[in-house]
């Protein structure tokens, strides 16, 4: 097959010190109307789901690291977004927040840290924290499909593996303004515009090494949850994962196809609120010190490069739907 492979940029010197950026995507926190089913859809789908609390708690297997938290609300939505830093960059932000006349604000109930919180352009909730790098500092290598001549690849259907995710990759918000969301998070977090399509939507990267986007936004009318992207190591997972999803009862997605910007292959699982949870496999790669020149693509040249047509409410923000106060939810 031809090479399809394009250098995107240069590499640069890299000195930690000269930058100051958050370097991962530390932690999400959602609220759900029911836990219960929030645990079924994530254990299915292969996370390892503890009791946290009063909520609950979102890991891989065989990884320390704590993804997201799971708490009980009135309807699906966002709670915070926490990222991490490293340990001397977080007087560093504090500096930066106040020049920048950012307002810091105290921790909401029962998520109190040494963090810095505060509220970005559309009043959702942010922390900055020392928390170690969860983000990895080299390419996630994909699994090999060749087998030995003589051998049988596939698994049959009966002894097909559980698919168990090694990590998060990224989230992807909507928002009711793309161009104001770069430039936010670009500002005052460092992170980095990789690609985008106009103002409908753009991805993030970290500077001190991150897959193609630990962050993206989808243009909307309000703030919402799109996805959560999972990583997996091979290929063969991101399908074998769906269908283990499907005949559990969610079947409802978008997949299998791969991507353009990111260049990742996927599957997204339709979650029980309406927003989704993705089978990742083989995302680019931004290492420390690589500059990414970033790109202005159509979407229609640039959101798949093959997979089935896209489901015509694929985009649809259903947290919108019912907004409710924003004010006093911490
Ligand atoms: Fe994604």
């Amino acid at each position: 097959m031809p090479d399809m492979s394009i250098k995107r940029g240069v590499q640069r010197p890299y000195v930690r010190s000269d930058l100051l950026a958050v370097h991962s995507l530390n932690e999400f926190v959602l609220a759900v109307p029911d836990l219960e089913e929030a645990r079924r859809f994530y254990t299915l789908f292969g996370l390892d789901v503890r009791e946290d609390g009063a909520g609950l708690s979102l890991y891989t297997f065989g990884n320390p690291h704590r993804w997201g938290r799971i708490v009980e609300g009135p309807r699906k939505r966002s709670h915070h977004l926490s990222f991490g830093c490293f340990e001397e960059d977080l007087p560093r932000f504090r500096g930066r927040l106040e020049a920048n006349g950012v307002a810091l604000i105290d921790a909401p109930a029962g998520f109190e840290s040494n963090g810095l919180w505060f509220r970005d352009f559309e009043g959702s909730l942010v922390e900055i924290v020392i928390a170690p790098k969860s983000m990895p500092d080299e390419k996630t290598r994909v699994e090999e499909l060749a087998v030995a001549p003589g051998y049988q690849g596939a698994a049959f259907r009966r002894t097909a593996p559980r698919i168990y995710p090694s990590r998060l990759s990224h989230l992807l918000m909507f928002t009711s303004s793309v161009p104001q969301a770069i430039e936010f998070y670009e500002r005052h977090l460092g992170l980095k515009l990789s690609d985008h399509s106009g103002d409908e939507i753009a991805f993030l990267h970290g500077v001190h090494g991150s897959d193609h986007h630990l962050l993206a936004f989808g243009g909307s009318t309000f703030r919402g949850l799109h996805h959560l992207s999972w990583d997996v190591p091979a290929i063969d997972e991101v399908g074998i994962g769906a269908a283990y999803m499907a005949a559990n009862g969610y079947a409802a997605g978008w997949g299998f196809g791969r991507h353009v910007l990111g260049s990742n292959y996927f599957h997204y699982v339709r979650d029980p609120w309406g927003s989704y949870s993705e089978y990742s496999c083989g995302i680019d790669f931004v290492p420390p010190g690589f500059e990414w020149m970033s790109s202005n693509n159509d979407s229609e040249d640039s959101l798949y490069l093959f997979g089935p047509t896209v489901p015509s409410d694929f985009v649809t923000n259903y947290e919108a739907q019912d907004p409710g106060p924003r004010d006093n939810e911490g």
